[in-house]
């Protein structure tokens, strides 16, 4: 199985890094993506994020920024981030999977899920981003980044806001992904899930304060 792993430039910085992966055709995402979305510090110059946030894949809107978390799902991150005490400038955002996959027919374009091959030919990207900005802590937005960097037997539902030891960090943390508060049956079901994870991103403002 092909890997993004012989693109992985020498030495990388994250310059070196972002324009390898802009040219990436290590699986056959490329071809549905409009781009690589690659991870983005908030601010440049950084001193070096403390938290690297990873979600699933960019979404449509991402796709077409070429940001990570800028849609719906980002918008509900920010506030989470905001209530739990997270200053953006220490935040990495970025994502298990580079490219947008996604199904249908003309301007209405559906997410569809990685599999496990394409999450595989991707991951060393991932894992760069990881040795070059040697964050604190790793916060895992839900199964699809969880099981990347902890296993495919590892489960959110009953692991989620617990600091787990890892060789990638000092700590993973994992919780869900904003998404899946987005698509609650009601409000206060919606109000519920956001509160939960506020209190997982609570956990992770007290590992860097
Ligand atoms: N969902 C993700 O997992 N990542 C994004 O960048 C946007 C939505
Ligand atoms: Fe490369 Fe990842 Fe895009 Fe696949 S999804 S082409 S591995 S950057």
């Amino acid at each position: 199985v092909q890997t993004a792993a012989p693109l992985i430039p020498e030495s990388p910085t994250y310059d070196k890094l972002r324009k390898a992966a802009s040219g990436c055709q290590a699986c056959p995402l490329w071809k549905t993506g409009t781009q690589t979305v690659f991870g983005e510090p908030a601010g440049r110059p950084h001193p070096g994020p403390r938290v690297m946030l990873v979600g699933e894949q960019p979404g449509d809107q991402e796709d077409r920024a070429g940001k990570p978390f800028v849609g719906p799902s980002g918008r509900l991150l920010d506030e989470a981030l905001e209530a739990a005490g997270i200053d953006r400038s220490q935040v990495y955002v970025t994502n298990t999977v580079k490219h947008f996959k996604w199904t249908g027919e003309g301007k209405r374009r559906i997410h569809a899920k990685p599999n496990t091959t394409e999450i595989r030919a991707c991951l060393p990207w991932l894992e760069a981003e990881i040795r070059v900005f040697r964050p604190d802590v790793i916060v895992c937005l839900g199964a699809t980044a969880a099981q990347a960097l902890l296993g495919k037997d590892f489960r959110v539902t009953q692991s989620r806001g617990r600091p787990m030891p890892s060789d990638q960090a000092q700590v993973v943390v994992a919780t869900v992904h904003p998404s899946s508060i987005l698509r609650a049956p009601d409000p206060e079901a919606r109000e519920a899930q956001l509160a939960a994870f506020i209190d997982d991103l609570r956990v992770v403002a007290r590992l860097i304060h």
